[in-house]
C-alpha cells in the first residue's frame, strides 16, 4: 500500500527526479527508518570538532524530510538520540545535542508546516530535560494536523527499553483484566509499543558503513530490508533517499516464504524426509 499523501514532484531537483522517475510508483514503501551515523567522523575528516558534525547533521534531517514529504513518504523515524547515546556520551556533547534538538525545532517548524509534515516522537522523552520537553510538545502541537509526512524522532530511544515498557504495559492490562497468559499474542505486543500507530518499517537505512542495528526497533524491523550506505549522515541528501528506494525495489522481499519461482508443487501422498 503506498500513501494517500499528496505528492509534490516538481519540487524534486533535476536529480532527484532523474531516480524518482526509474521508481515503480505501485512498490513504494510506507514507512522508512534511518540509523543517522558519521556526524563526528565527517567532522573528524574536516579537522572540526564534533559538535560541527551534529549541527550538519540536523541540517540533514530537515532536507531528507522535506524530499520525503515531496515524494509523498507516510511514514519516517529517525533514530536521532538513543538511551546509550545519554548514558555514555560526554555530558557536554549531550548537552549541545540537547541545545540542537531545540534550536531544531524552534527554526524548522514553519518549514515543517510548509511542507504539511507532522511531527512525532519515541523513546522515553519524559527522562529528556524539561524545556526540551516543552520545546517537542510545542512542535508536535503546532504540526498536529498536518496531514502529510509524520517525521518521528526516536529520542532517549532504545529497542530493548521499548520493548520492557511495552511488556509492563502488557503485564498491567493481563493484571486488570485478568486475560489468560497463553491468549497473548504478538499484535498485543504490538499494540503496547511505542510504534502501535504506525507500520512497521520497509526499508532500514544506516549511514556511514556500520553493519549494525544498534537497539533501533528491535520488534519491528523483523522483516524490514536493510541499506547501508558509507556515506556520513551530514551528507545524506534527498537523493541518497531516492537511491535507497531504488535498491530496496530491487529487493525480492519473501516474509519467510518462497518467491513464485521457487515454489514447486508439493506430490501428493509423498511422506515428508526430514532433512538438516
Ligand atoms: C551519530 O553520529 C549521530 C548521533 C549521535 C545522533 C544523530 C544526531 C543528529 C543527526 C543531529 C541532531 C538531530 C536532530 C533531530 C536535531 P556519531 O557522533 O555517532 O558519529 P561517529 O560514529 O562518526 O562518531
Amino acid at each position: 500500500m503506498y500513501s494517500t499523501v499528496p505528492l509534490r514532484i516538481h519540487e524534486l531537483s533535476a536529480e532527484e527526479l532523474s531516480v524518482y522517475r526509474t521508481l515503480d510508483p505501485s512498490r513504494m514503501p510506507d514507512h522508512v527508518a534511518i540509523i543517522m551515523d558519521g556526524n563526528g567522523r565527517w567532522a573528524g575528516m574536516r579537522s572540526l570538532k564534533r559538535f560541527l558534525g551534529h549541527q550538519q547533521g540536523a541540517k540533514s534531517v530537515q532536507l531528507v524530510t522535506e524530499a520525503a514529504s515531496r515524494i509523498g513518504l507516510p511514514w519516517l523515524t529517525l533514530y536521532a538520540f538513543s538511551l546509550e547515546n545519554n548514558l555514555r556520551r560526554p555530558r557536554a556533547e549531550v548537552n549541545f545535542l540537547m541545545r540542537l534538538l531545540k534550536s531544531y525545532l524552534e527554526s524548522n517548524v514553519q518549514r515543517m508546516m510548509d511542507n504539511n509534515v507532522r511531527i512525532r516522537y519515541i523513546g522515553r522523552t519524559h527522562e529528556l530535560p524539561p524545556e526540551v520537553q516543552d520545546k517537542m510538545q510545542w512542535a508536535a502541537e503546532t504540526t498536529r494536523r498536518n496531514t502529510g509526512t509524520t517525521l518521528t524522532l526516536a529520542l532517549n530511544y532504545g529497542g530493548r527499553s521499548e520493548i520492557v515498557d511495552a511488556f509492563r504495559a502488557l503485564a498491567a492490562d493481563v493484571a486488570r483484566t485478568g486475560r489468560k497468559i497463553e491468549e497473548i499474542t504478538e499484535e498485543d505486543v504490538h499494540r503496547h509499543l511505542y510504534t502501535a500507530h504506525m507500520p512497521d518499517p520497509d526499508l532500514l537505512i544506516r549511514t556511514s558503513g556500520e553493519m549494525r542495528v544498534s537497539n533501533y526497533l528491535l520488534w519491528q524491523i523483523a522483516y524490514t530490508e536493510i541499506f547501508v550506505t558509507e556515506r556520513y549522515w551530514p551528507d545524506f541528501r534527498g537523493l541518497h533517499l531516492l537511491e535507497a528506494i531504488a535498491a530496496y525495489q530491487r529487493r525480492e522481499r519473501r516474509y519467510g516464504g518462497l518467491s513464485e519461482a521457487d515454489a514447486e508443487p508439493v506430490p501428493e501422498g509423498e511422506g515428508a524426509h526430514a532433512t538438516a
